[in-house]
């Protein structure tokens, strides 16, 4: 190569840093985690250093704190019973439920204000306990004060517990984009609690389904046999049905980020978002009117009829993943899907290009070869993705 610049400028030391930082967090299934007879979050706030009182600060979904009006004391009476190892430095805070928290950036600023007013140091620990959306908020907060204090994650949905609890990633929305803004940061601690589940609303216990079916789908064709096979304990949320689906889900969720090689997502790939191009543009054009889960099982079933309109899955297996989806409660058709674009193009497909803008890369997008088998490709045919979409408004018309 010519070097016209001068001779001292030619010269290039560089050293590499390299250094790997191991990860390590329990995920822990119980119930009645605030009777004080229950040590799992003692035990978790001691687990570094046993013989300290440890600053708390918790954060709640409202709509938890609806649903369970005695919680708030109970969480109370816990630190008050525990007080020699946990500070609890204000009354439980109170926040917005749902997609609300994310979609308006000053509650991050407001959570990020107590958290400075009660000097919550980054050997203090943020609890957040509530629905995926109130997790991602708080996890964002938590990492993102002093640089990353101790998180501690409280799920309280189906989705909550056997997804967005257990993973890595937390955000919230901006510019009219889904999870815009977020970090990449491992909680300290995730700790389940059946419990929550049993007072949820019917439409978010269904809506967390979606996530197992996903997961099923693309990973573990047994998985998705027996989410079949105890179809109509699912749909009646039995608990012992449940609790199997909600732990089978989040541990397969759990391999992916632990084995996949890849748990930042730096590469081009999201593996587990099967079905969720076209799920999170489905949230966005309705304004988040669908839930997540409710808008990943329109996604799964317009996903499945792709990959049978080009030929990677056999014919009839569209049927039976939406006849899945249908018995456990999901409805597969929201007139969003058909609306269009100035230029008359389906809005929907807008969410190929966020999840192309989003990976910075290649296009990777997730479909199906078999029951239980993923496949990703790097390109989607727009006029199959329509007519995908009309099978599915065929499909709903009686
Ligand atoms: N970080 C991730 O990896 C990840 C993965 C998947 C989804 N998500 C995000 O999770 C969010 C969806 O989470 P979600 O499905 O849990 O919904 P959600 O957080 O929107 O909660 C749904 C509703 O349930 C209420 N609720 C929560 N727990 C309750 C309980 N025990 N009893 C009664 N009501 C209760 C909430 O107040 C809310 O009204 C989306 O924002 C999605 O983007 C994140
Ligand atoms: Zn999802």
């Amino acid at each position: 190569m010519k070097t016209d610049y001068p001779q001292e400028l030619a010269y290039t030391d560089t050293s590499w840093q390299r250094f790997s930082v191991d990860y390590n967090y329990p995920v822990s299934f119980s119930h009645a985690l605030f009777d004080p007879q229950n040590l799992v979050l003692l035990d978790t706030v001691c687990r570094l250093e046993a013989n300290k009182c440890h600053r708390v600060i918790v954060f709640i979904d409202s709509g938890v704190v609806s649903a369970m009006p005695t919680l708030l004391d109970e969480i109370t009476h816990y630190t008050q019973m525990h007080a020699k190892h946990i500070d609890l430095v204000a009354a439980p805070i109170v926040m917005p439920a749902g997609e609300q928290i994310k979609s308006e950036l000053h509650y991050i600023e407001q959570m990020q204000k107590r958290l400075s007013d009660e000097n919550i140091d980054r050997h203090s620990y943020v609890i957040g306990i509530g629905g995926g959306a109130l997790l991602d908020a708080v996890g964002l907060v938590a990492a993102t004060s002093h640089r990353g204090i101790r998180h501690i994650r409280i799920p309280t949905t189906v989705l909550a517990q056997n997804d967005s609890g257990v993973g890595v990633k937390n955000s919230v929305n901006l510019f009219g984009q889904k999870n815009y803004v977020g970090t990449f940061a491992p909680p300290f601690a995730v700790l389940n609690d059946y419990d929550f589940i049993e007072c949820l609303p019917e439409r978010d216990k269904i809506a967390g389904m979606a996530e197992a079916v996903k997961v099923a789908l693309i990973r573990d064709a047994e998985f998705y046999v027996w989410l079949e096979q105890h179809v109509d304990e699912l749909a009646t949320f039995q608990r012992a049905a449940m609790g199997y689906m909600i732990k089978r889900c989040a541990e397969l969720h759990m391999q992916q980020i632990a084995l996949g090689g890849d748990p930042f997502e730096t590469g081009s790939a999201r593996p587990l978002d099967f079905g969720h191009w076209s799920a999170h543009r489905l949230e966005t054009l309705t304004r988040y009117h669908l839930r997540h889960g409710e808008a990943v099982a329109i996604g799964i079933a317009l996903d499945a009829r792709y990959s049978v309109l080009c030929g990677l899955l056999n014919p009839g297996a569209d049927e039976r993943i939406c006849f899945l989806l249908e018995h456990l409660g999901f409805k597969l058709w929201h007139p969003s899907l058909e609306s269009r674009n100035s230029r008359g193009k389906y809005a929907v497909l807008q969410g190929l290009t966020d999840f192309r803008e989003h990976l910075g890369g290649e296009l990777t997008i997730t479909l199906l070869e078999s029951v239980g088998q993923g496949i990703e490709v790097h390109t989607m045919d727009e006029s199959q993705v329509g007519l995908a979409i009309e099978w599915m408004k065929r499909r709903q018309t009686p």
